[in-house]
């Protein structure tokens, strides 16, 4: 479940997406094909991101979220910069309600809180439904989510990239779904092919048939622009790794 919609557990990262007819049409049959959460931000593409998505998928399709973020550079989870960002989002997405909503960094120069109480009045309003956090660790979390609940986390995660082991766990205990970025990221070495070669997979499928086995919480989003790719990738949801299979990746 992510937030109140139960959502397959592969999405899609857009932050190459630019604004073409193509595009539009690949987003429409990247959800037709299954893709459960569709990741987004305030600052991919200078905004081309969200135009297409909103072009694509307004109304969003059941089965299916939009998530966005916002608050990405220095300086810029300050109130009056996060809500502009928001409701620049709302344009672009053609929507009067986000899903999903993460603040995307941490500002060294604004309280948390105060960021997070920007997003707070959104969702007051109910032009935000569910809230999540970006790049932060335990701490960053329970003091976020002493201002508002916090739905996702989405860190750095993958294969190869282990740093937020202690997160990912912290989050399947506390029902806080977990969104690796770079899922792909150190999907090579002959451990993985060997693996994809017994299951007939590709060894992006195995990284992902890894974060899924992993954890419940874990929600990868992979990005691409190929629908090929998209299809591969949903088809790791079926892959089961064997106990030995899932320690020799660890
Ligand atoms: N929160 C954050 O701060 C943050 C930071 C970075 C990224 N993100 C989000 O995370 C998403 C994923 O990260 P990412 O796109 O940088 O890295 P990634 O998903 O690990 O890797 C993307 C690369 O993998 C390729 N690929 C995708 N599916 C494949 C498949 N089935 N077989 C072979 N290659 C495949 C893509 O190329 P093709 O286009 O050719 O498929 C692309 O080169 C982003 O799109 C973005 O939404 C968030």
């Amino acid at each position: 479940m992510l937030g109140d919609a139960d959502v397959a557990r592969i999405g899609l990262g857009t932050n190459r997406l630019r604004s073409t007819p193509e595009n539009v049409t690949f987003l429409k049959e990247a959800v037709a094909a299954g893709v459960g959460v569709v990741d987004t931000a305030h600052s991919y593409t200078g905004g081309e991101s969200e135009e297409t998505i909103g072009a694509a998928l307004s109304p969003v399709p059941d089965g299916c979220v939009v998530a966005t973020k916002g608050g990405f550079a220095r300086g810029e989870g300050r109130p009056e910069v996060l809500r502009t960002q928001i409701e620049d989002s709302l344009r672009r997405l053609r929507t009067d309600s986000i899903a999903l909503y993460y603040l995307h960094r941490v500002d060294p120069e604004t309280p948390l809180e105060e960021s997070l109480g920007a997003i707070e009045e959104f969702r007051n309003a109910g032009k935000i439904r569910h809230v999540g956090l970006s790049e932060v660790g335990i701490e960053q979390i329970e003091r976020a989510r002493r201002v508002v609940p916090i739905a996702a986390v989405q860190n750095r995660y993958n294969l190869a990239d282990r740093e937020h082991e202690e997160v990912v766990d912290y989050c399947a205990g506390e029902g806080i779904v977990f969104v690796p970025y770079y899922p792909l990221h150190g999907a090579d070495g002959p451990a993985l092919a060997g693996i994809a070669e017994r299951h007939g997979a590709t060894p992006a499928q195995i990284a992902l048939a890894w974060l899924l086995a992993r954890s419940p919480a874990m929600l990868p989003i992979p990005g691409t622009l190929s629908l090929e790719h998209v299809k591969e990738n949903l088809v790791a949801l079926d892959i089961e790794l064997g106990d030995d299979e899932f320690e020799a990746l660890s």
